[in-house]
């Protein structure tokens, strides 16, 4: 695969760490577990949209682009990173976004990546509705502008994560671990798309686990696919096969972006053993599917960790509730 013909800019610092995680693996009582930090990667508070952001800034700016629009929920990571590289690229950044949230409250609808969006000097346009979307997006749309899916998930986005799969299969290698289970937050799916392709392209022995903390398993499944054969066209490799790929949905609970008592657990698991900071939404819920994992694996098992951080703020209330000290 050659990841050379596409334009890119540079907005992480790659590759990014490969911790071992000695007390989270003891607590489980399982085998050898890593975490991948996709959360250090440094611009904008980091994250996983930051290497989708590459390939589609990299295009954007190729095509001309002075102004970028995006779409996503009221507490979208993806617009926090947007809105950072788009400061970066001296770029005129477009929040369309939906005001209809699974939360209330001063801290979740006015905190977290949301006035980050502010700092880093996006224009935010909160939606009520379809109809508002519709307007406010016919508004900010013009010919020097390029509209970016939600999640920067679309076959270019996904090869940042093809990218990331090249990264850390080498950096598995060179710790002399060839076969793993990655474990992986899944969103919009173009993480978890790249991941599953890149590896498949290396011809890796290892498996994918995507963790759905949003849509029905079949549906994200197929969301997926749709997503590697997409990457896998502009790759021009035939698509993939998907065989050590599994996509589950159990650790969503009640809904995207509620917070579950199993998150809260692992949340603090992570933070008390290893030091390392989970967010409610996303990795939070994947890791409750890696605890499972990680408890019963016999091979090594890698949590990708796509960042959130920011996100942890808007849930603030609920953190203090259930570990201040008050
Ligand atoms: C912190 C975090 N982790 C994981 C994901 C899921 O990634 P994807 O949308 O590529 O499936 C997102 C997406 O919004 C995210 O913000």
């Amino acid at each position: 695969m050659d990841l050379s013909a596409f334009p890119r800019v540079a907005l992480g610092s790659w590759p990014t760490p490969l911790d071992d995680a000695p007390r989270l693996a003891a607590a489980l009582g399982g085998p050898p577990v890593l975490l991948k930090r996709d959360d250090v990667n440094g611009l904008g508070a980091g994250g996983n949209k930051l290497r989708k952001l590459e390939f589609l800034l990299g295009r954007a700016l190729a095509d001309g682009a002075d102004t970028i629009i995006t779409f996503g929920a009221l507490q979208t990571n993806h617009g926090r990173q947007t809105a950072a590289a788009c400061a970066k690229l001296g770029l005129r950044c477009e929040l369309v976004l939906t005001a209809r949230v699974p939360m209330t409250g001063e801290a979740y609808e006015r905190s977290g990546n949301i006035v980050l969006d502010h700092v880093f000097g996006a224009n935010v346009h909160l939606c009520a509705d379809a109809e508002e979307t519709a307007a406010a997006y016919e508004k900010v749309n013009h010919d020097k502008a390029v509209t970016l899916p939600i999640g920067g998930s679309n076959g270019l986005g996904a090869l940042g994560y093809v990218a990331a799969a090249v990264e850390l299969v080498g950096q598995l290698h060179d710790r002399g671990i060839d076969d793993a289970l990655i474990v992986v937050p899944d969103g919009s799916g173009a993480t978890a798309a790249g991941i599953a392709l890149g590896t498949e392209l290396l011809g890796w022995p290892g498996k994918v686990h995507a963790a759905s903390v949003s849509h029905p398993a079949a549906e994200a499944s197929q969301v997926l696919r749709t997503l590697c054969a997409e990457s896998a066209a502009l790759l021009g490799v035939p698509e993939p096969e998907l065989a050590h790929l599994t996509v589950t949905d159990d650790t969503v609970g009640p809904g995207y972006g509620v917070p579950t008592p199993e998150m809260w657990d692992v949340l603090k698991l992570f933070a008390e053993t290893e030091g390392v900071l989970l967010d409610p939404v996303y990795t939070g819920k994947a890791a409750v599917k890696f605890r499972e994992i990680a408890a019963t694996s016999d091979v090594p098992v890698v949590f990708l960790h796509t960042g959130g951080l920011p996100g942890f703020y808007g849930y603030a209330p609920e953190a203090v509730a259930r570990f201040g000290s008050a």
